[in-house]
């Protein structure tokens, strides 16, 4: 394919990151602190989300002119938008897709697991922060319990689908729970991905004191069960792959604080209203919903979307500084992490 648009870096397009809906049934204190995120938060209205149809534009423009070969659905909680297994079904029609994968916090994946499966969606990640109900409760801010995911972990499993665990650590909050959960995830067979508390949004308080660093993870897992490091699936893999040796179980640390990756970032993010912004940490992004409900061609909206890509610098964690912290960023719930 000869549509590859590389950035002021010369890093490829070859993710996007698909937000559905900024609306979620958890509140988790490092993403929606539920103090914030109150029955009086401003989340989208109908009308300010982009249709299906709209998505699916978007996303063949992405994938024919652009280049981009991996779609991930997210939120918000993905499963919360109506009817997501049309929306998937589509985008597994759409010529060039390489990859559809979904991150979830696993709780309604027992109703639509199947179904999704069927649509066309291969991997999911599941968001399991703690294996006890007490500490998992206060995270999610809901008092969900631990059995809640477990079962949507059940329900992908079964269907067919890809599993991987995603467990924020943040210090003071969950470390206490990386070897219990490495040693459960390992007996099961399944990835888990370690990933450092992240300064993503202004309002979950974010604090460097507050990370448990990729370094201190691996040195807890070691002392228990030997790993050793492996080599990435792909160019600009998010999470580092270390398997536990003698097995072929591994798992992943994603540390955009203490080791960045933004050098190899090949990612875009388009949020549920139609915005996109090119880096996780972004201040402003680009109104795309205006200009295809105007009547541009998809030439038109290519060309666009080239020019934006061809300017991108953002390097957000390789810069990472205390200037760069107060800046004005936009919130994980609206462009899904
Ligand atoms: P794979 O395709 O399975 O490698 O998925 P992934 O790890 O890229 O996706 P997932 O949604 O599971 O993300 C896991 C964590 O990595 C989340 O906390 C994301 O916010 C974080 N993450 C993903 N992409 C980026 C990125 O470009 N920059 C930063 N800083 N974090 C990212
Ligand atoms: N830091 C790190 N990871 C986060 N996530 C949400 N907020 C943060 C944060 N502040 C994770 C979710 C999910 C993924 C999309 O991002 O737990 O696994
Ligand atoms: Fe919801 Fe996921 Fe954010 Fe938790 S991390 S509040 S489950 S979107
Ligand atoms: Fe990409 Fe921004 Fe994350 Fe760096 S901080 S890896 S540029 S999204």
């Amino acid at each position: 394919r000869t549509n590859t648009t590389y950035d002021y870096f010369n890093r490829p397009l070859r993710d996007l990151r698909i937000s559905v809906t900024d609306k979620c049934n958890f509140r988790c204190t490092y993403c929606m602190p539920a103090e914030i995120f109150g029955p009086n938060y401003p989340f989208l209205k109908r009308d300010e989300l982009l249709t299906y149809e709209e998505i699916v534009r978007l996303t063949n423009i992405f994938v024919q002119s652009l280049g981009v070969q991996k779609i991930r659905i997210t939120g918000g909680e993905p499963l919360m938008r109506k009817d997501l297994t049309e929306l998937i079904s589509k985008i597994n029609q759409i010529d060039g897709v390489k990859d559809i994968a979904m991150t979830t916090n696993g709780s309604l994946l027992p109703l639509h697991a199947k179904l999704l499966k069927d649509a066309g969606l291969k991997r999911v990640s599941i968001s399991l922060d703690s294996l006890n109900d007490e500490v998992f409760g206060k995270i999610n801010g809901r008092g969900v319990t631990v059995k809640t995911v477990m079962k949507g972990i059940d329900a992908a499993a079964e269907a067919g689908l890809e599993v991987k665990i995603n467990m924020v650590v943040k210090r003071g909050m969950n470390d206490q729970e990386i070897i219990p959960m490495a040693k459960y995830f390992r007996e099961k067979g399944y990835i888990l991905r370690f990933i450092e508390f992240m300064d993503v949004g202004n309002t979950n308080k974010w604090n460097l004191k507050d990370v448990y660093p990729k370094k201190q993870i691996l040195q807890d897992i070691q002392q228990e069960m030997p790993i050793e490091e492996i080599d990435p699936n792909y160019p600009g893999e998010v999470a580092t792959r270390y398997r536990y040796v003698g097995t072929k179980t591994e798992i992943g640390v994603i540390s955009s604080v203490t080791d960045a990756f933004c050098s190899t970032c090949n990612r875009a993010r388009l949020s549920a209203s139609g915005t996109i912004y090119t880096c996780l940490f972004a201040s402003k992004g680009y109104d795309l919903r205006n200009l295809i409900r105007s009547k541009q061609s998809d030439l038109e909206v290519a060309e666009h979307l080239q020019k934006i890509w061809h300017g991108r610098k953002d390097q957000y964690s390789d810069e990472r500084s205390d200037s760069t912290m107060t800046r004005n960023k936009i919130e994980m719930s609206h462009i899904g992490g």
